[in-house]
């Protein structure tokens, strides 16, 4: 069995992680489809930061789901597999799933980058500091931002590459795609080529989505209530495991 899994926010959502644009997404009032923008940290960076650090915070209280479990669990049965997930959390890692199984399309949020230059850095173990000032670029003093992608900027190429190369290897048997308003372009079209002519494309999500139209199966539930029947159904019945 070859499968590819696309998650969302939605996934997490069950781990206590707001999601960007239900009801609950909003912080202090704004939103964070505004905030998580070059536009809202060129103008106050001091408060995007402010955002980040709650959330990395909420992220390292958090525990991964049933969701993730579920897709681990997957993985482990399948002859090849790849998750791509717009999650910037690490909570797909410590359920369990290798690196090398996932691709991380939005980034880590507990990447810390240049504005400008190559320098990062990994800060998962850190707490953080709520008063924080500014950091900037040990190198070249530029301010130091959150190292993931924010609309409107480039996806990084070599993550595509390792989607690409996923998908042109061969169709896959099974694609699910869970927790997403899949509001990107690039992950309809992955989905979609993905499961070329005969492959099963299953929908979890509450919520009709852009891609609902085109799923052979719907599943209507919380990811974490689903996944993990659905991952054993799958695993019992199909002759493809
Ligand atoms: P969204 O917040 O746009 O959507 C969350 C989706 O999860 C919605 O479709 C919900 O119906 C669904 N959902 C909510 N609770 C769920 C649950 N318990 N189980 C399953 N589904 C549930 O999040 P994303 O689609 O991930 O990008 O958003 C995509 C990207 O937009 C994010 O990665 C981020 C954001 O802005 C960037 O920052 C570039």
């Amino acid at each position: 069995m070859r499968v590819l899994v696309i998650t969302g926010a939605g996934v997490s959502a069950e781990s206590g992680i707001p999601t960007f644009r239900g009801k609950n997404g909003y912080w202090r009032n704004l939103d964070p489809a505004k905030l998580a923008t070059p536009e809202a940290f060129a103008n106050n960076p001091k408060l995007v930061w402010e955002w980040y650090r709650e959330r990395r915070q909420r992220i390292r209280n958090a525990q991964p789901n049933p969701a993730h479990h579920a897709i681990v669990k997957l993985a482990a049965h399948a002859d090849e597999f790849l998750l791509v997930t717009q999650n910037v959390d690490d909570l797909h890692l410590r359920a369990g799933l290798a690196g090398e199984k996932m691709v991380q399309i939005h980034g880590g949020i507990f990447t810390t980058r240049c504005s400008r230059c190559d320098f990062q850095f990994h800060e998962t173990g850190r707490a953080e500091h709520e008063d924080g000032d500014l950091a900037t670029c040990p190198e070249c003093d530029e301010w130091m931002r959150p190292g993931v992608v924010w609309f409107g900027e480039q996806l990084d190429l070599r993550k595509i590459e390792r989607v690409e190369n996923y998908l042109a290897r061969a169709s896959c048997d099974l694609v699910i795609v869970a927790g997403t308003t899949a509001v990107f372009g690039y992950i309809i079209d992955w989905a979609l080529r993905a499961r070329g002519q005969d492959g099963q494309l299953i929908e979890v999500n509450p919520d009709p989505t852009p891609l609902s139209a085109f799923a052979t199966r719907l599943i209507r539930e919380p990811a974490g209530i689903a996944l993990p029947r659905l991952v054993d159904e799958l695993l019992a019945t199909s002759h493809l495991f």
